[in-house]
């Protein structure tokens, strides 16, 4: 198949330049690994609707380990660099793969950021890197407005004075507040009732400034629960402290907990414990390769919700991890925490509509692949 007008961006020495081809796709694959003065260079096929290289944040964590393996096996010719100070994440989670070059740096480093983008051709950043506990952020809001917020905003910046206008945000349902209707859609008021939402609602207002006033495109892809692990086995969830409920279930099952409390049982829901939406990890991971492809493709930036639609409750979830584990689970009723809204669940209508993005994955399966991690954990 010949391509009449192709754009190869072409990394030289750590110089970006830019070259028109009247070539074909062959003359593409020559050009690859083509070495000039001695240096292997990177050639990122531009003008053909692909992103080939991307940046991705906080790669060695949960969510961001997953979409690194998704993106990879994508095609092979996707490449990933990826910052992540391991200041939550794991080296262990850290692709192996060549695709894949990592850098141990804090994104808000303006200088360090930069630096490493001059020396790859990417397009488009996929932004996971955060602080991401609710309740830490409401004892420590000046951690959170300055890893969330400043150095968000750094991370931006770097992009921006590097001709880099793509971006997909990992925003989160916290930005809604205490739900008005149910399920939520993304017209909601936007009524943050914790600091982490506040940091996360404050870089989706500075994305949208980018987006208006400098041409970027982004898509904030709002959260709900991520939950399991990847099927593999080889990867999944290990948070210090733990806060999730499936984790501490199934450490519990193990006896690696004594016991799991549950916070208020008096909620009204038809069994008196909170209800929340549950969405597989990969099935985020997919989510957040359809949103570089939207921005890519021209669509307008965009806050998208990612859940289900359908909730769990917490009883309902030990009580599916009591049968997936075959183990007993004891559990402590304890008082209701502050700020906890009975019933949050997804109207994910967008999504669909928007991304072409339907979660696979039910709540069993989420279920059965953390217990398969939880039992031969790596990290
Ligand atoms: N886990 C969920 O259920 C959930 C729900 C909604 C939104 N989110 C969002 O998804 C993203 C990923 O969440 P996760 O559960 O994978 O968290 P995680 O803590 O496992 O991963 C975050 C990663 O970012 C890195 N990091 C943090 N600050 C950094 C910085 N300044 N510079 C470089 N690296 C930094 C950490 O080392 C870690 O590897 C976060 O932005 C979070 O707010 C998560």
């Amino acid at each position: 198949m010949a391509v009449a007008t192709s754009v190869y961006r072409i990394l030289t020495t750590g110089k970006l330049i830019e070259i028109n081809s009247r070539a074909g796709l062959k003359d593409f694959k020559q050009l690859y690994n083509l070495s000039v003065q001695n240096t292997v260079c990177l050639i990122c096929r531009k003008a053909q609707g692909f992103i080939e290289m991307i940046l991705v944040t906080g790669g060695a964590g949960y969510i961001g380990s997953h979409f690194v393996e998704t993106y990879l096996a994508q095609s092979q010719s996707n490449q990933i660099v990826v910052i992540d100070d391991l200041s939550e994440g794991h080296a262990e989670a850290l692709s192996a793969d060549s695709r894949v070059h990592f850098f141990a740096e804090n994104v808000g480093n303006l200088t360090a950021v930069k630096a490493i983008l001059s020396r790859f051709p990417i397009e488009a950043c996929v932004h996971f890197a955060s602080s991401c506990y609710v309740g830490e952020s409401q004892k420590n809001p000046p951690k959170y407005f300055h890893n969330n917020v400043v150095n968000g905003l750094n991370l931006m910046r770097a992009l921006h004075e590097s001709n880099i206008t793509k971006f997909v945000l990992s925003s989160t349902c916290a930005v809604y507040g205490n739900p008005k209707h149910l399920p939520i859609d993304e017209t909601h008021d936007q009524e943050p009732i914790n600091v982490y939402g506040l940091t996360k609602y404050m870089l989706e207002k500075a994305l949208a400034a980018y987006a208006q006033q400098c041409g970027w495109s982004y898509v904030a892809l709002r959260y709900f629960n991520a939950a399991g692990a990847d099927q593999s086995g080889k990867l999944g969830e290990s948070h210090s402290p733990e806060t999730h409920i499936i984790p501490l279930a199934l450490q519990t099952a193990l006896g690696n907990r004594h016991e799991l409390e549950i916070y208020g049982d008096d909620y009204d829901t038809p069994d008196g414990t909170c209800i929340r939406d549950y969405i597989h990890i990969t099935d985020l991971a997919v989510a957040h390769s359809l949103a570089l492809e939207l921005i890519n493709a021209g669509g307008r930036s965009e806050a998208i919700n990612l859940g289900t639609t359908t909730g769990a409750s917490v009883k309902e979830i030990v009580d599916l991890c009591r049968s997936v584990s075959g183990k007993e689970i004891p559990v402590k009723i304890s008082p209701r925490r502050d700020g906890d809204p009975p019933k949050l669940v997804a109207n994910n209508d967008k999504a669909k509509a928007v991304l072409g993005w339907t979660p696979k994955f039910e709540l069993e399966e989420i279920v059965r692949t953390a217990w398969l991690w939880e039992q031969n954990r790596r990290y």
